[in-house]
């Protein structure tokens, strides 16, 4: 049989700051959770991350705190390390891009690609900051991004729109340390000739039509929009040394990607990236797809001893309270904090089941409650808690298997079943979010099927309701474990079934002695929610969250109803639209994020609300003048409409 193994990945972190909610959600946890399952279900699996260390993130930062990019490497490689222990991440290796194997590989791509005619040498204009007296590679320039009009873009990439920059293409450049306006001087670089790999990529990523949508979209329209070649040399200190000229170091993203193969090889594994039927995982944020999608295969396919990755996770971002999580304005809760309030199966819970997968999604302190009430606590918990106490109870510590069971004892069990597979499934297709609600789903069958049945009344039931409901217990013990671990013990220990196979998960089986068992979680009450609200806002003065508006504010703001009279896509773009709308015989463009929640129809000739005096912002190149308001929830969106008719134009007040 074709038996493959499994390298799973997560993108590996800078070394910049504290992980964030954002950070551990993107990409850490689900490929956690991912190589969690695989393991458990038998399949051979390494799970490889490390600290991204070179580059200038990290050149910039050291200079920031006034500490050299090495001391600021080690404190956080530490803290990342904690964090992520804390947080049950169960890594095969965390390793470190400044790591001696890294630098050797590293050179051994770059002389391989050059020795194959891949990587050729150019003279270029280049951004030098004649006040700091130096070439300002990548993040030493700030500017406003020429695709989408961003102002505070950055010269390797536009956070915004996700564009790949270089730093002259940048309007308004200015020096990230001193904001002084850089010069174009000429200096010469080594490029990797990406646009060789042109057609051999458009034909592979063709074949990957199981990769998610944005992965899959984001790569295509790169390539057709052609790649050209793409400099991969830097005038900095802090780096892998360019072999070939020892005034330069290689560009952080040439090197970091090849950290998945030097992690590997640290472990003994370098030989299964050279077997072609294995399967290589990626789980990456969405800013991150150029690099895993085009760029790192690009390198692979040019050296042509390792394979390419099968399948890439690529997640939307998960943002705080309405704006982005920033350690520097305090605003958001990052990893350490994080575990200080709750243990980390709650964290992993509410994190999993909030996964952006297919849009950002907003973590606000209202949601968390709701999860860890509704779902952990009402639904999970206290189904666990119900059963093994009555167990206990009624049955004394051994509940044998019953000799018959009733027809609605078999529907159930054939529910569960069900039920089993299509989480196998789930898991399978890195459907995780998924995976996560079948599961708490299947307690809540439980807790149902409890309640239909009342074994402490219906004393000749009992005994199999009680049996499948323990067996229940134990499937949901099981396949939950890849999310909460924790969780997971402490009900395979009260069950006696600590070494229970995965497979197990649909059985009905006889248990051992049955333990007491303490309630698994606990509710958060309304007051913690205001408090960590406050807490963990913005403390900078201006960016605050405002409690409390006035009427003369609210006047500022022009609201409208718009109809609207034509949608369109955007070229390159999965989740907009340009719609043109008729405010009372005005036309204005609008480019809304709309695309996967309303179909084009849908949003024809719909009454809208329109705040028509924001500022115009350009959006891939098209000027959006004006915003529709919409509720939004998780990831649930809704339109706000009139209900009756009205003329265009009407003010809302
Ligand atoms: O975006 C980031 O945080 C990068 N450090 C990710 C690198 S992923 C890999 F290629 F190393
Ligand atoms: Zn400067």
């Amino acid at each position: 049989m074709l038996k493959f193994k499994y390298i799973v990945t997560s993108a590996l972190p800078y070394v910049n700051n504290v992980p964030h909610l954002g950070t551990i959600v993107g990409c850490v946890l689900p490929a956690d959770v991912y190589s969690r399952y695989l393991k458990l279900k038998g399949e051979e699996c390494v799970y490889v991350c490390g600290t991204d260390e070179y580059g200038t993130p990290i050149a910039v930062q050291a200079e920031k705190e006034g500490i050299s990019p090495k001391e600021l490497c080690d404190k956080y490689y530490e803290i990342h390390k904690k964090v992520y222990e804390g947080f049950n991440i169960k890594f095969d290796v965390f390793s470190r891009t400044s790591s001696p194997e890294h630098t050797e590989l590293t050179q051994y791509f770059y002389n391989k690609l050059k020795k194959k005619g891949h990587i050729y040498k150019k003279k270029v204009k280049q951004l030098y900051c004649p006040n700091c007296k130096r070439f300002l590679p990548d993040r030493y320039v700030i500017g406003t991004c020429p695709y989408c009009g961003y102002e505070k873009a950055r010269g390797d990439q536009c956070e915004s729109c996700g564009k790949v920059l270089e730093p002259s293409q940048l309007l308004d450049a200015r020096c990230n340390i001193c904001s002084n306006k850089p010069v174009l001087k000429e200096t010469e670089h080594s490029f990797f000739r990406l646009s060789a790999f042109q057609r051999q990529l458009k034909e592979w990523i063709d074949k990957n039509k199981h990769w998610p949508a944005n992965a899959r979209s984001f790569a295509l329209s790169w390539i057709r929009e052609g790649l050209i070649d793409r400099s991969i040399t830097r005038d900095l200190e802090w780096g892998v040394p360019c072999p070939d000229d020892p005034s330069k170091v290689i560009y952080v993203w040439f090197d970091a990607p090849i950290g998945y193969i030097t992690f590997s090889k640290q472990i003994g594994k370098e030989d299964w990236w050279k077997d072609k039927k294995n399967r290589i995982v990626h789980f990456i944020g969405k800013d991150n797809i150029p690099f895993h999608a085009i760029i790192f295969p690009a390198m692979n396919m040019g050296v042509g001893e390792y394979i390419l990755p099968y399948q890439i996770a690529s997640a939307e971002y998960l943002n705080y309270e309405g704006g982005k999580f920033s350690k520097s304005e305090g605003r958001g809760v990052f990893g350490d904090d994080a575990l200080k309030l709750f243990p980390a199966d709650y964290w992993r819970y509410v994190l999993m089941s909030m996964y952006p997968e297919n849009r950002d999604v907003d973590f606000t302190w209202e949601e968390f409650q709701r999860k860890v009430n509704t779902e952990l606590n009402d639904a999970f918990g206290n189904f666990v808690y119900r059963v093994i106490s009555f167990v206990l109870r009624f049955h004394g510590r051994e509940l044998e298997k019953p000799e018959q069971f009733s027809e609605k004892d078999r529907q159930i069990v054939n529910k569960v079943k069900e039920s089993c597979a299509k989480i196998n499934k789930l898991y399978e297709s890195i459907k995780l979010k998924e995976a996560l609600q079948e599961i708490i789903a299947l307690a809540r069958l439980g807790n149902q099927y409890l309640n239909a049945e009342e074994p402490w009344k219906n004393k000749d039931r009992a005994q199999s309701v009680m049996f499948i409901s323990l067996n229940i217990v134990k499937t949901i013990a099981i396949l939950i474990e890849p999310f909460l671990p924790e969780t997971s013990a402490k009900i395979k220990k009260a069950l006696n079934i600590e070494d229970i196979a995965w497979h197990k998960a649909a059985e009905l089986l006889e248990f051992g002695k049955v333990e007491a068992i303490e309630p698994l979680f606990r509710k958060v009450d309304d007051k913690e929610v205001i408090e960590y609200r406050q807490r963990f806002r913005s403390k900078v003065e201006g960016v605050r969250i405002l409690d409390t508006v006035s009427y003369d504010d609210f006047k500022k703001m022009k609201l409208k109803v718009a109809e609207i009279v034509s949608v369109e896509d955007v070229a390159g773009a999965d989740k907009l639209y340009k719609l043109s709308i008729d405010i009372g015989g005005e036309k204005r463009t609008l480019v809304a994020g709309l695309k996967g929640d309303y179909d084009k129809e849908e949003l024809l000739g719909k009454k809208i609300i329109v705040l028509t005096n924001l500022e115009a912002k350009k959006i891939r190149g098209i000027e959006s003048q004006g915003m529709l308001l919409a509720a939004e929830k998780g990831d649930k969106v809704s339109l706000l409409t009139v209900d009756r008719n009205i003329d265009n134009g009407a003010d809302v007040l």
